[in-house]
């Protein structure tokens, strides 16, 4: 704190507050109203938490309007260029980057971790054949708390570190397990002389009568998606965490619910949209119209994959993805795949848009991921799948730092705009 203040007065009984203002290491300044209530008897309102901070947090920092995201201070297009997803786990939950000894001796914890319990793998059964991955993965991920229970004592620090190693280490089990049940293949089982990214290629696609085998270009594309979708500071699914597990419901239970957040089409599920609008518009000559639809106020088509809460620049992770979509491709021989063209195509005409430049829409991390991970060979309804694999480490992060900081229970207040007090009447009065 530095001394600044912001002085409220309320016009209705001429009261003030003097609210501290609070300077973060970097980012807006915030204004600290906890006070408010208690002195003037005011709540503030902030639906979709535009204005709002809704905790201190050191772990992630987006600068949206230049573009910059940091992980524990370090930039994304250099972890992704230079770093592993396995490495930026360590980093991300233990705020430095490991040595040599420390980054080994986590592997190979994560890599001990990631059989699951048999009877956890039964329990898919029980879904219809037809089920959404994602529908599975939030019921399965919660079905953890009931097979390592052992470990559910949210105030003990080792308990804590003990979930979050299962969770890193069994998400790519479980969901690929999800993936393999929905294509009524067999279940493949983990196998731990892989690295992670590759042992979750192979449990995606390998089968019993074949090798499996997969270039190293497009194993690291995966790795750098991974990378790039490990944390986002406050989002959706994030806060929902942080707000389940405020309640001290136990990890596994407050990441299936982010899970669920992370599912809708707003956030999680659009990359798995973009792909669905770009089969609809079909062919490069029909962007236009596409363009014109979304820049109407009466029709609720958005171009997905476009714009963000926070980022009023090109998405940094959307940068590193265009050009491992052209690495993948170009690995593959698909240089003239047409959706990317047509990916591109939507970009130039977008981004030279006045409504699109005005209003600061450029394209975000899921506009070119889905096309990445088509090209591998990763069918739509599993891309959100691999969204909540790679923000499971952050999921985890914001939770541990939650609870270790003794936040109260998240519970905000609202501006009742119902009826009043009024009493009951008997159905036989009722008109
Ligand atoms: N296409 C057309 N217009 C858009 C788009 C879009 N994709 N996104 C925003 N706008 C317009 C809005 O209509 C609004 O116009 P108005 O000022 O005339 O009312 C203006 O831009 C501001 O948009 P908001 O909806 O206020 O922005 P918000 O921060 O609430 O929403 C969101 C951000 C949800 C990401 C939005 O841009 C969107 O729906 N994009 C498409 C879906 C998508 O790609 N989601 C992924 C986000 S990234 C992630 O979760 C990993």
């Amino acid at each position: 704190m530095n001394g600044d203040t912001l002085t409220v007065i309320d016009s209705r009984t001429g009261k003030e507050a003097i609210l501290p203002i609070i300077t973060g290491t970097d980012g807006p300044p915030v204004v600290d109203i906890a006070k408010l209530s208690k002195e003037l008897g005011l709540f503030t309102l902030d639906p979709g938490f535009r204005s709002t901070a809704s905790c201190r947090s050191r772990i992630t920092f987006i600068d949206g309007d230049k573009g910059v995201l940091l992980y524990r201070g370090y930039p994304i297009d250099q972890l992704a260029e230079k770093s592993s997803f396995v490495e930026v786990c360590y980093l991300l939950k233990n705020g430095e980057l490991p040595t040599k000894e420390q980054y080994t001796k986590y592997e190979k914890i994560v890599t001990e971790h990631t059989m699951v319990h048999e009877q956890l793998l039964n329990s898919f059964k029980g879904y219809r054949r037809d089920a959404h991955p994602m529908a599975i993965m939030v019921g399965v991920v919660g079905a953890l708390s009931a097979f390592y229970h052992d470990s559910l004592d949210i105030h003990n620090p080792r308990h804590r570190e003990v979930s979050s190693f299962r969770l890193i280490a069994k998400i790519p089990t479980i969901a690929a397990a999800s993936y393999k049940y929905s294509v009524g293949q067999p279940f493949v089982y983990p196998k731990n002389d892989l690295s992670y990214t590759e042992n979750f290629l192979r449990m995606l696609f390998k089968v019993p009568s074949q090798r499996f085998k997969m270039s190293p270009v497009l194993i690291r594309a995966m790795d750098q998606i991974l990378i790039l979708h490990a944390d986002h500071e406050q989002n959706a699914s994030t806060s929902t965490v942080r707000l389940a597990g405020s309640s001290q419901a136990n990890p596994f239970a407050a990441i299936s619910a982010g899970i669920g957040a992370l599912w809708g089409p707003a956030h999680g599920g659009a990359n798995e949209a973009v792909l669905n609008m770009l089969d609809e518009i079909g062919d490069v000559s029909n962007v236009g119209e596409f363009v014109k639809r979304a820049k109407d106020p009466k029709d609720p088509f958005r171009l997905m994959g476009f714009g963000h809460r926070v980022y009023k620049n090109y998405d940094p992770r959307a940068k590193v993805l265009k050009q491992a979509c052209h690495d993948v491709l170009s690995e593959l021989g698909q240089h003239d795949d047409p959706k990317f063209k047509l990916a591109l195509a939507l970009e130039k005409i977008a981004t030279e848009d006045e409504y699109f430049v005005e209003k600061k829409l450029y394209p975000n991390v899921d506009f070119y991921s889905g096309i990445i991970q088509s090209a591998i060979g990763i069918p739509t309804n599993m891309f959100t799948v691999i969204f909540a694999v790679a923000r499971t480490i952050g999921w985890i992060t914001q939770w541990d730092e939650m609870i270790e900081g003794g936040e109260a229970i998240g519970r905000p207040r609202q501006l009742y705009t119902g009826e009043g007090f009024r009493d009951y009447v008997h159905i036989s009065q009722r008109e």
